[in-house]
C-alpha cells in the first residue's frame, strides 16, 4: 500500500495514518511529526522549520523534499508507506510522482479526509499529546485518564494549536493545499472521505476505500 492522506489541520490525518499503518504493516510518515522531532532535538532542520510551523506557514519547498526524499528511500519504505500532511503543495506532489517513479512505482491512493471548519478548531484546540510516546488525546472526545498519559508521560499542547494559529493553518491550507484535490483527481487517485463521526468510523470508511485498490 502506497497512500498518502490529506485534509486540513486536525481532520485525524495523523490518527488514522498511525492506525493504518500498524493495520498494513507499512511506515506512518508524517512531515509535521518529522520536524517537531528535528525542533525537540535542536538539529539545524528543526531552526530551520520552527518559524514557519509556529506561524501556521508551509515549510519551504526544498527543505520538505529533502525529509521526504530521505525517508522514502529507506528500506522500510520502499514496500509501502501512509504519508500524513505530505504533499502539501503541487510542486511537491510533482517532486514525489519523481521519486517514486525513480523507484518504479506509484501511489494507489490518495484519500482526502473531509470535516467542517468549527470541528476543525475544536479538534486542534482540544488536542493534547503525550511528551513521553507521542499518544494523541482530545479533552472532550478522547479524553486521557487523568492529568497524565496511560504511560504516565506529562500531556503538552501543540504551540500551533492556539486558536490564532490554527486559523493562519486553515488559510494554508486553503491557498496551498487545497489545488492538489484537483490535481489528484485529474490524476485518477483522488478518494474524499468524511471525517466526521467517531474515529473508528472514519477508519472504516478509509479501510474500504483502501480495499477497492488493486494492489
Ligand atoms: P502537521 O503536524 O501535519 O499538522 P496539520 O496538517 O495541521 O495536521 P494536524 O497534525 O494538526 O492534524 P491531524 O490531521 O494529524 O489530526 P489528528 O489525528 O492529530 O504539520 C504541522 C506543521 O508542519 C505545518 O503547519 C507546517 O508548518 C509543517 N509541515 C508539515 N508538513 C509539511 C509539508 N509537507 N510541507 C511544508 N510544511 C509542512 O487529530 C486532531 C485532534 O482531533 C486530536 O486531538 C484527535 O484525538 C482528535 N480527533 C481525530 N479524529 C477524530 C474524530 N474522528 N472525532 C473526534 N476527534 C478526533
Ligand atoms: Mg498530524
Amino acid at each position: 500500500m502506497r497512500a498518502v492522506l490529506m485534509g486540513p489541520p486536525s481532520a485525524g490525518k495523523g490518527t488514522q495514518a498511525a492506525r493504518l499503518g500498524t493495520e498494513f504493516g507499512v511506515p506512518h510518515i508524517s512531515t509535521g511529526d518529522m520536524f517537531r522531532a528535528a525542533i525537540a532535538a535542536g538539529t539545524d532542520l528543526g531552526q530551520q522549520a520552527r518559524g514557519f510551523i509556529e506561524a501556521g506557514k508551509l515549510v519551504p519547498d526544498d527543505v520538505t523534499m529533502g525529509i521526504v526524499r530521505e525517508r522514502l528511500a529507506e528500506a522500510d519504505a520502499r514496500l509501502g508507506f501512509v504519508l500524513d500532511g505530505f504533499p502539501r503543495t503541487v510542486p511537491q506532489a510533482e517532486g514525489l510522482g519523481e521519486i517514486l517513479a525513480s523507484q518504479d512505482v506509484k501511489l494507489d491512493v490518495v484519500v482526502l479526509i473531509e470535516v467542517p471548519e468549527e470541528e476543525l478548531i475544536r479538534r486542534a484546540t482540544g488536542r493534547r499529546i503525550c511528551q513521553q510516546c507521542g499518544r494523541v488525546y482530545h479533552i472532550e472526545w478522547n479524553p486521557p485518564p487523568g492529568h497524565a498519559c496511560e504511560c504516565g508521560g506529562a500531556l503538552v499542547q501543540r504551540k500551533d494549536d492556539s486558536p490564532e494559529t490554527v486559523k493562519e493553518r486553515l488559510a494554508t491550507y486553503r491557498t496551498q493545499t487545497e489545488p492538489l484535490r484537483d490535481y489528484y483527481s485529474a490524476e485518477g487517485s483522488l478518494a474524499v472521505v468524511d471525517g466526521t463521526g467517531d474515529p473508528d468510523e472514519v477508519h472504516r470508511r478509509i479501510v474500504r476505500v483502501f480495499e477497492g485498490c488493486s494492489l
